[in-house]
């Protein structure tokens, strides 16, 4: 019997891809938290959307809550990295919980501009995808005065009172090209708006976005490893659909349907990226079941590389202490 012909002739790699530095630090908050004052470390939310990494940290001790009231008096709480409102970070103290922040420095950084220039006076508009937690945290470090819009139609809506004290901010972890239509519909209706100095999508977002158009030229079929919760995975799945190219994301290789890549007319050439939530381990298995496919070779494009790094909350050790 003859064998079949190969489905897949060849696997190139996006750069960057997976992990950014937020994501990297909350983890190591949950792994350090685990070490110095061992398991169970009750965690707020999953500290990052990856089904790997939650199940990763279950089996170590780690407990996912919701609900602070789940959780035991003194126990060591971890906020995740989307961020919280200022009404859990009030209850959680209240509580008397021992408390790392794993919330990403750079969703702080939005945090911070909002409670500053609401002293001002000014209100908000927050470009955002409802019911995200990065979106309900940002959202709640103010009580009042902070609109959400999800599209360029919702910007009719907005009541907004004093349209010369009006600043916008936005989720981080956007498409940036539907963030740039909406922005544009925002400084029609209200030409005075502030906008954020440095733009709060991160920069760990673009770069892959930036990476993933760069990849669809190259593919004739995009896999973007990540979870259906990853709000970065899903917008790199759409940036390579919306470049034409057919594009599927998958939770694990085990997901991966070898029809994906048949009639072509020819072995398909597979692009492969992950959301910065999705570990580099997952990248390799779905490697591994692509050159069982056929794959002969793996090339990674040529992009950014990325060096940022950010500190740890103090408590849990420094990073040089690491490295042995
Ligand atoms: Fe932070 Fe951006 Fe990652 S906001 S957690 S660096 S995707």
């Amino acid at each position: 019997i003859a064998n079949a012909p190969a489905a897949v002739q060849e696997v190139v790699l996006a750069q960057p891809r997976g992990f950014c530095a937020g994501v990297d630090r909350a983890i190591e908050i949950v792994e350090r938290a685990l070490t110095l004052y061992g398991a169970p470390i009750h965690v707020r939310h999953e500290i990052v959307h990856n089904t790997y990494v939650v199940n990763d940290l279950k089996a170590k001790g780690a407990i996912f809550i919701e609900d602070l009231a789940e959780v035991p008096p003194g126990a060591t709480l971890i906020f995740s990295a989307h961020g919280v409102s200022k009404a859990v970070q009030q209850e959680a103290e209240a509580r008397g919980f021992r408390i790392f922040d794993a919330t990403c420095p750079l969703v702080t950084k939005v945090h911070v501009e909002v409670a500053k220039l609401a002293k001002e006076g000014y209100e908000f508009i927050m470009i955002g995808h409802k019911g995200h937690p990065e979106v309900e945290g940002t959202m709640g470090q103010l009580h009042e005065g902070i609109y959400l819009v999800e599209d360029a139609a919702d910007v009719a809506h907005v009541p907004v009172k004093r349209p010369d004290r009006l600043a916008v901010v936005t989720q981080t972890t956007l498409s940036v090209d539907d963030a740039a239509g909406i922005l544009s519909a925002v400084k029609a209706r209200f030409p005075l708006v502030r906008e954020p100095k440095q733009q709060d999508i991160c920069y760990a977002t673009q770069n892959r976005q930036d990476a993933v158009k760069l990849l669809s030229g190259e593919a004739d079929v995009v896999i973007v490893v990540g979870s259906p919760t990853s709000s970065n995975s899903n917008r790199l799945r759409e940036v390579a659909e919306r470049r034409g190219t057919p594009a599927y994301m998958v939770d694990s290789a085990a997901e991966l349907k070898p029809e994906w890549f048949t009639g072509l007319g020819h072995a398909a050439r597979v692009g492969l990226t992950a959301g910065a939530s999705a570990p580099e381990l997952l990248v390799q298995q779905v490697i591994e079941r692509l050159k069982a496919l056929g794959a002969l070779s793996v090339r990674t494009m040529p992009g950014a590389e990325e060096s940022t790094e950010f500190p740890l909350p103090k408590g849990l050790g420094d990073r040089s202490m690491a490295a042995h």
